[in-house]
């Protein structure tokens, strides 16, 4: 039986109080107060996984407690160590990869230094994350009748590890690509990166609404608290792939605009019978894809740094989706804002945007 760890963590003071009860009681700093002192915990024990290839793995969630404002805010000198004995408690239980769940793998040097200080392997889960939203992305397009190599596609936290791996890895299939960011220098050594790696010029933008006004697809994947994206400044048709947790789209866009396809990112579903004692929003057998690699370097028994620091190699994006394929796991359609998309109603959707232009023609 293959072991391994994944540290999870609230991402708003809501989760606490969803998990811990009469702490929702008490006003947010003093909560904070009482996160920063809490150790970390085991959540619960995962069961059941099976692969397609013969191994089973099983594993544990352990709580790094620390909301993802506390983890962008607090000095590194807090949250690592505390991202450290989380993993650490991982290993005591006996797993022998720990993957580094939302903000723990977002704060730092994406995990290089907890790697260094805990004696069983580390990965971020971003590779996965990135096959995944890229598969769901194709996905939406083919539905959607929208050529990649037509499309205009913006990607939002373009700097970012899987963010400028997402920007790479298109950069094969499209021609018009904006890469956007905060910082003009960061972006300029992406751009710089894909034009040499795949030929593609494609412009910056610090203005993620300006960008997206007329994108076709786009990717969100930013570390920001609060949604980045402004529902009304979306093209219609368009297809939003938001990766982020918390998310950068707001709930607002799904009751605003009934002219737009957005999705999460990074939706699987695991082999076997899996249970993970734990719900985290998820219909039963599904995880995020960051969740998922860890199981899978488990159950091939590939107990190494995989995805590890801010500049994923595409070579074990694309890895990750051979081991994904071996061992049966696979995108589990695409949902939005906690609802399955079933393919009708992407259909409806697509069907609707074709009335508009009639419409708008005549
Ligand atoms: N769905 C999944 O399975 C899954 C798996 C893993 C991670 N995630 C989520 O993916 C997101 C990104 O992770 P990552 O590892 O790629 O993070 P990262 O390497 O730290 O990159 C974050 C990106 O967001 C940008 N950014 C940060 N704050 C911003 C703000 N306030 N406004 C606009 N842009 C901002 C950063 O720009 P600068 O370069 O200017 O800092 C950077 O481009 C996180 O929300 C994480 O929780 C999801």
């Amino acid at each position: 039986m293959e072991k391994f760890a994944f540290i999870i963590h609230p991402l708003d003071l809501e989760d606490v109080g969803r998990k811990f009860g009469p702490l929702k009681y008490l006003p947010a700093p003093i909560m904070e107060g009482i996160l920063r002192m809490l150790p970390a915990f085991k959540v619960s024990q995962i069961t059941g996984i099976r692969s397609n290839a013969g191994a089973e793995a099983e594993g544990w969630f352990v709580g790094c407690p620390l909301t993802a404002k506390q983890m962008v805010s607090l000095p590194e000198s807090v949250v690592i160590p505390k991202i450290i004995k989380t993993a650490q408690l991982g290993a005591d239980l006996g797993a022998k990869i720990v993957g580094l769940g939302a903000f723990t793998s977002v704060v730092g040097d994406g995990g290089v230094t907890v790697s260094q200080n805990v004696p069983i392997a580390v990965t971020t889960g971003n590779s996965y994350t990135v096959y995944t939203a890229l598969e769901g992305v194709r996905f939406a397009a083919r539905l959607l009748e929208l050529e990649l190599e037509r499309a205009h596609v913006a990607v939002i936290g373009a700097t970012g590890s899987i963010g400028s791996a997402c920007a790479r890895v298109l950069a094969a299939d499209v021609k018009y690509m904006t890469l956007v960011g905060r910082n003009p220098n960061k972006l300029q050594r992406v751009s710089e990166h894909i034009l040499t790696e795949s030929g593609i010029a494609c412009k910056v933008s610090t203005d993620a609404n300006r960008a997206i006004s007329d994108a076709d697809i786009v990717i969100t994947v930013t570390s920001a608290v609060g949604g980045v994206v402004d529902a009304r400044a979306l093209k219609p048709g368009a297809i939003v792939c938001d990766v982020a947790r918390p998310r950068d789209i707001s709930r607002q866009v799904a009751e605003t605009r009934d002219d737009v396809l957005v999705f999460e990112g990074g939706v699987v579903q695991v082999p076997g019978n899996p249970n993970f004692n734990f719900n985290f929003g998820f219909p039963e057998g599904t995880s995020y894809a960051c969740m998922a690699e860890t199981m899978l370097l488990a159950l091939e028994g590939k107990y190494e740094n995989f995805s590890l620091g801010k500049e994923l190699s595409l070579e074990r994006v694309m890895e990750i989706g051979r081991l994904a394929q071996k061992h049966g796991f696979k995108l589990a359609g695409l949902r939005s804002f906690e609802r399955a998309l079933d393919e009708s109603q992407i259909l409806s959707l697509r069907d609707r945007l074709v009335r508009k232009t009639v419409v708008g023609l005549a």
